[in-house]
């Protein structure tokens, strides 16, 4: 039987244990996956492609993993990817898919900055929370966009159990900072019967 990384992914903390569990996973993680239904990044991807003026304006998938978000960005008519990863496994898998323009390895505290301004929008499928990149990451990736730029991104059920994610969101869009364009909450792993908000954000 192989083994299921989802049964551990949501307690794992701190910046190794995250990467030896992603490097870890790569090879099985589109399989496992895909088994559950994994249905977030075509919801995302949708609701982001549905607010993009020009659909071959340049797009960041950070966290991109093995390349499953940057297929449903391609698929929901977007054609310029870039993708980001902290773990060299994952990327690799990514690197098969073809669906993006370049692909790097970035540190856990990498603030991206010589990306500012580069990209119409952020996307970030199963990134930000539990198993994955902590809270801080939100504003370095809202910090990468001009006024009108678009972030996309998800937070799954573990990671909506904890009021401070939404709750940050919130603090964006009511100081005005930014706008919300899509809050749709929905399937994410069917077969686990877990769900997840999808978010698109203007930053103002
Ligand atoms: C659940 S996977 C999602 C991958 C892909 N976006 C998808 O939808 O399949 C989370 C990804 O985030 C990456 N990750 C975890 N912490 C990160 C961080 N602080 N910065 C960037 N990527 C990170 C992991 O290496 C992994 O590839």
């Amino acid at each position: 039987m192989p083994e299921k990384f989802l049964d551990k992914v949501y307690d794992v903390s701190g910046m190794e244990e995250t990467r030896a569990l992603y490097d870890d996973w790569a090879a099985s993680y589109d399989t496992e996956l895909g088994s559950a239904g994994y249905a977030t990044p075509a919801r995302t991807a949708k609701a982001l492609a549905a607010h993009m003026g020009d659909r071959s304006a340049s797009v960041l998938d950070f966290g991109c993993g093995t390349g499953l978000s940057g297929a449903a960005l391609r698929a929901a008519g977007l054609t310029t990817i870039d993708g980001v990863d902290v773990s060299d496994e994952m990327l690799a898998e990514a690197q098969g898919k073809g669906a993006y323009r370049c692909l790097d390895r970035i540190g856990f505290d990498d603030d991206l900055s010589d990306r500012r301004g580069r990209y119409a929008a952020v996307a970030a499928i199963g990134v930000i929370g539990a198993g994955a990149a902590p809270l801080a990451v939100f504003d370095r990736l809202m910090a990468l966009l001009e006024p009108g730029g678009l972030f996309a991104f998800s937070f799954n059920d573990h990671t909506l159990e904890n009021r401070s994610y939404e709750a940050h969101v919130s603090e964006w869009t009511d100081t005005g900072a930014a706008r919300l364009l899509v809050s749709d909450y929905g399937p994410h792993l069917p077969a686990r019967d877990l769900n997840s908000r999808v978010y698109v954000l203007e930053r103002k």
